[in-house]
């Protein structure tokens, strides 16, 4: 089941690696869309590639794009797209960055690609079929506890409006956790659970295309994802919590 579409999300994945590759360290043109939320000429090239091979091979579906919005309107098959996961990691050529693909069928996300080509890494999963990076199976991590886990999080871009919940979320877990990162990619965070090398991650004011692809992956893998609240990942969800099921509950109740 959706062999022809991962196979498209792949190569769309990979035709979009190259130009971020290409274009790492070399970026000239920077805008901003907010006071500290950036758009480089990598995000807008790789984005317009995957949208010319995604609506080549499925003409009718609808895509969401992060930076030129929605294009038809099928809500029964939604590809989410994020060209560039972890812009200013790129900007300032910290080389931690990915491209995120999914597809939304109904209500519900079947499948995910997650590509960081700076190291090579492809991550994927498909409904009911397990994630995989490199194509061998991965699985969460076993932690049990919280206080041995390694968590990560990332800020919200009005952070400089409003900083006093989350960092209040991010005192609290360092306290608790054995150590809390903050890689500057929701996509690779996510990816980063379902492999087992981060135990949780939580985060606030995320959008569907940081956290489509990703949240398959991590479920696939073992994990669960919710909100805050513990509803079930859904794409519209504005805040995230994703970890293996016993760091999960742990998380949970620290984030009510
Ligand atoms: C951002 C990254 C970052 C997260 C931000 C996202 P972008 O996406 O995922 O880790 O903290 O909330 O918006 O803007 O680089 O695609
Ligand atoms: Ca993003
Ligand atoms: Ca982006």
């Amino acid at each position: 089941m959706w062999e022809k579409e991962m196979n498209i999300a792949r190569q769309a994945a990979i035709e979009s690696g190259k130009i971020l590759n290409r274009l790492f360290g070399q970026t000239k043109q920077i805008t901003k869309k907010g006071a500290i939320d950036l758009v480089t000429e990598a995000d807008l090239q790789s984005e317009k590639s995957i949208l010319h091979i995604i609506s080549r091979h499925f003409p009718q579906d609808s895509i969401m794009t992060e930076e030129s919005g929605h294009y038809n309107h099928n809500p029964q098959r939604v590809w989410i797209v994020d060209p560039l996961d972890g812009t200013t990691n790129f900007a300032h050529t910290f080389p931690l960055f990915a491209v995120s693909i999914a597809l939304k069928f109904q209500r519900e996300v079947v499948l995910g690609v997650v590509f960081n080509p700076y190291m090579n890494e492809h991550f994927e999963a498909v409904k009911g079929m397990g994630a995989s990076l490199n194509k061998k199976p991965i699985k969460v991590s076993q932690t049990e506890e919280l206080g041995e886990s390694l968590l990560a999080t990332g800020f919200p871009y009005d952070i400089n409006k409003n900083p006093n919940n989350v960092i209040e979320l991010f005192k609290r877990f360092v306290v608790l956790g054995q150590g809390v990162r903050r890689p500057g990619s929701a996509a690779i965070d996510l990816c980063y659970v379902a492999a087992g090398r981060l135990d949780g991650f939580w985060e606030e004011g995320l959008k569907p295309w940081d956290t489509a692809a990703g949240s398959i992956i991590v479920k696939e893998a073992g994990g669960r994802v919710s909100n805050y609240e513990g509803v079930p990942y859904s794409p519209d969800q504005k805040n995230i919590v994703a970890a293996n099921p016993s760091i999960h509950e742990a998380m949970l109740n620290v984030l009510s």
